[in-house]
């Protein structure tokens, strides 16, 4: 794994400046700097995205720290523009735009990804990244897919954890995060997300279904941490179910203490693009 120092160098100086002007918070296991990470991380992959200054961007399930949306408006510069769509899981993402000084760039939207309110292909570019872990599933998926290929005039850029690891610090990670979705299920909670990473024969299936011409696919080694997928055992205690939950329980024994042996990593990143 690279050190932030060397991330930082990476991300060159103006994001170097920018991030500075987001206050660092930790948060019980989350260390000060994760949102850092987080932010480095996005701009990592929008690299590959081929974002042009000055264009005209969606943005498709934005999320509750407008992570990726900072990129995004780092990347589309002064006279560029970012729609953030969301289905309402805002969080605290305009005080960190604020923080940034990128939210004039920026114009929330909040609506169902699967029935976006432009009449005709406005947008340079679509874009989802590390957004369909949280859709409600497989058609959901496609009908974003299908959204974000109609309003964009000619590609859309998909970005996705993958669920294979590379080493045991990955591992880690995945064992942590496969236990997230488990455990809503059985609280009754399908709508809190976190679907398992897909395979990148799938991501490109679903591209392909949603009316895709041409997918093109790669998979990029991040080498950063990763913190996201851990979550407190209170979670699972509340699940109803003896025998589920003691399943569940031992599992995130054996995932936390990888995650303490190992640290976690992130896995690599599925990059996809799918053109009309
Ligand atoms: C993992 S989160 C944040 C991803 C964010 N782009 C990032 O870089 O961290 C994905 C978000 O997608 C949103 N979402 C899920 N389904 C959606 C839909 N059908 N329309 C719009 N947003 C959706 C969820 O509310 C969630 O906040």
């Amino acid at each position: 794994m690279i050190s932030y120092d060397e991330a930082l160098r990476r991300s060159g100086p103006r994001f170097k400046a920018l991030l500075e002007k987001i206050p660092k918070k930790g948060f019980e296991r989350l260390p000060p700097d994760w949102l850092h990470w987080q932010i480095l991380e996005r701009l990592t992959i929008l690299k590959y995205a081929d974002i042009v200054e000055g264009s005209n961007v969606l943005e498709v399930g934005s999320g509750p720290h407008a992570i990726a949306t900072i990129a995004l408006a780092e990347l589309v510069g002064e006279r560029g523009r970012v729609v953030a769509v969301e289905r309402g899981r805002w969080g605290d993402s305009w005080e960190v735009l604020k923080h940034s000084g990128l939210s004039p760039r920026v114009i929330p939207l909040q609506e169902d990804a699967s029935k976006l309110p432009f009449p005709f292909s406005c947008f340079d570019l679509a874009v989802c990244v590390h957004g369909i872990r949280s859709f409600d599933g497989r058609q959901s998926i496609v009908g974003a897919v299908k959204e974000m290929l109609r309003v964009s005039k000619e590609r859309v850029f998909l970005a996705e954890s993958s669920p294979f690891a590379k080493n045991k610090a990955q591992e880690a990670h995945l064992a942590m995060y496969n236990l997230r979705r488990p455990t809503f299920l059985a609280l009754g909670r399908a709508d809190w997300g976190d679907l398992r990473y897909l395979p990148p024969q799938e991501l490109r299936n679903i591209a392909i279904e949603a009316g895709a011409s041409r997918v093109e696919l790669r998979e990029v080694d991040v080498g950063m941490p990763h913190h996201l997928a851990c979550f407190p055992s209170d979670l699972i205690l509340k699940v109803e179910d003896s025998e589920i939950r003691e399943n569940l329980m031992e599992r995130w024994r054996k995932a936390l203490a990888m995650l303490e042996r190992y640290g976690e990593e992130h896995p690599p990143v599925i990059v996809l693009d799918a053109w009309k």
